[in-house]
């Protein structure tokens, strides 16, 4: 078989940049491990940038986003006895979109399957080689048993964190950069109403804990807790206590309602460079991976898509090789300075000590943010997301 450009993973990443390539003429195959339903269900992100929305609405993806996405123009942070609200449209004339990962992938899994586009789930044995060659290959067993090889142009690889791509890179031209955080998030999915219109982002001495949601009906609440936790130790009135401690505030209340999803997330940045080894590009969380406090991970795939897909139309239908030359140094500016922010909003967050000094460090960052219009700034630039690349 032979395609022009072989996907491996259909998560955000790999889904719509086989979307954005087919729409400027440029064939894809993308192949996924797991099954549709598996892809459609995982619970992940929930907030997009105004980039991310635009670009999806552009791609002709938005129908069902603006019907059932919430519009936010902004946040709360909240420390003990404070509540306070960063405006996006008035500090940076955007907002973001409550509108769940899992939404945006049935998006596009449908999108696929309505164009007959190939894209095949449930394959086994994924493997991507030739890659210094202009020949690279994608090989994989597919859902019947059979082995296919797919001759392409340029293979990529969406394939998240534990994908085989990163790893078909020779490692003495590998470099990663890592932290683990010494904490996770215990998350939660809950039928009850939002007890709030807007996310929460809250500091306690006791950890971190947020509350977001998916619609109307449904709430997403997360709590900091130790990584060696196990979620069987939390039962939902556990968890509904120490949420209702840790974001509690006079006049206000959170309202309980029936659990329906609960997991524990590890938290992790972590970087990889190159992100381009031959015909091999590498996007989303293959790459890179933030923690989850700035709501940035499935905007940082999407912002690697952005440049990729121009690279390689322009690459691939016109000759001209000048933006995949630069895809990397590209992408890497801005996953840097998003390793950045999600850092940079995890560790004001979270409580790692009992040290009074820090937690009075952390509440000093955290007034300053409203009380200097140029932090609002930078927090809320950062938040509703950098513009896209051109
Ligand atoms: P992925 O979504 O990981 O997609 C990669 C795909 O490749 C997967 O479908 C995988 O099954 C497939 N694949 C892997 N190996 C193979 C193989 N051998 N062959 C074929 N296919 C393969 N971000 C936020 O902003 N907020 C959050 O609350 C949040 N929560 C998260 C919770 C968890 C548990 C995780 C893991 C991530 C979370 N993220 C969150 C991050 C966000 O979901 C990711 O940044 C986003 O999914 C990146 O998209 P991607 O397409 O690059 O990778
Ligand atoms: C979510 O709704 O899952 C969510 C929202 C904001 C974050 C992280 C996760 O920063």
């Amino acid at each position: 078989m032979r395609t022009r450009v072989g996907i491996v993973g259909a998560g955000p990443a790999g889904l719509l940049l086989g979307h954005l390539l087919a729409q400027r003429g440029v064939d894809a195959v993308i192949v996924e491990n797991r099954s549709r339903d598996y892809v459609e269900a995982r619970i992940r992100a929930g907030v997009l940038e105004q980039g991310t929305v635009d670009l999806l609405t552009k791609a002709g993806l938005g129908e069902r986003l603006h019907r059932e996405g919430l519009r936010h123009d902004g946040v709360n942070l909240q420390w003990p006895g404070e509540r306070a609200r960063l405006d996006f449209p008035a500090l940076t004339g955007k907002s973001v979109w409550v509108y769940g990962q899992t939404e945006v992938v049935k998006d596009l899994v449908q999108a696929r399957l309505d164009a007959a586009l190939p894209l095949h789930f449930e394959v086994t044995e994924t493997v991507v080689a030739d890659l210094e060659t202009d020949r690279p290959t994608l090989s994989f067993t597919d859902s019947s048993g059979a082995r296919q090889v797919l001759d392409c142009d340029v293979v990529v690889g969406a394939d998240g964190f534990h994908g085989p791509s990163r790893g078909a890179i020779p490692e003495p031209r590998r470099q990663t950069w890592e932290r683990t955080y010494p904490y996770a998030w215990l998350g939660i999915l809950a039928h009850v109403a939002p007890s709030t219109d807007e996310l929460i982002y809250a500091w306690h001495p006791r950890g971190f804990a947020m509350h977001s949601m998916r619609s109307h009906q449904v709430s997403r609440l997360y709590l900091q807790v130790d990584p060696t936790e196990r979620i069987e130790d939390w039962s939902d009135d556990r968890i509904w206590t120490e949420l209702q401690t840790r974001l509690s505030l006079d006049g206000w209340s959170l309202e309980t309602g029936p659990v329906f999803d609960k997991g524990i997330t590890p938290m992790r940045s972590f970087v990889s460079s190159p992100m381009r080894h031959g015909r091999l590009f590498l996007a989303g969380d293959a790459a890179h991976i933030v923690p989850p406090t700035g709501a940035k991970g499935l905007n940082l795939a999407v912002a690697d898509v952005a440049l990729l897909s121009r690279a390689l139309v322009a690459l691939l239908r016109d000759g001209n090789a000048r933006l995949a030359d630069t895809y990397e140094d590209t992408a890497l500016q801005r996953v840097w300075r998003t390793t950045y922010f999600s850092s940079w909003m995890t560790t004001m967050l979270h409580t790692t000590s009992d040290d009074p000094f820090d937690h009075q460090l952390q509440l000093a960052q955290l007034r300053q943010v409203f009380s200097s219009s140029a932090a609002a700034t930078l927090l809320a630039e950062n938040y509703v997301g950098l513009p896209l690349g051109e």
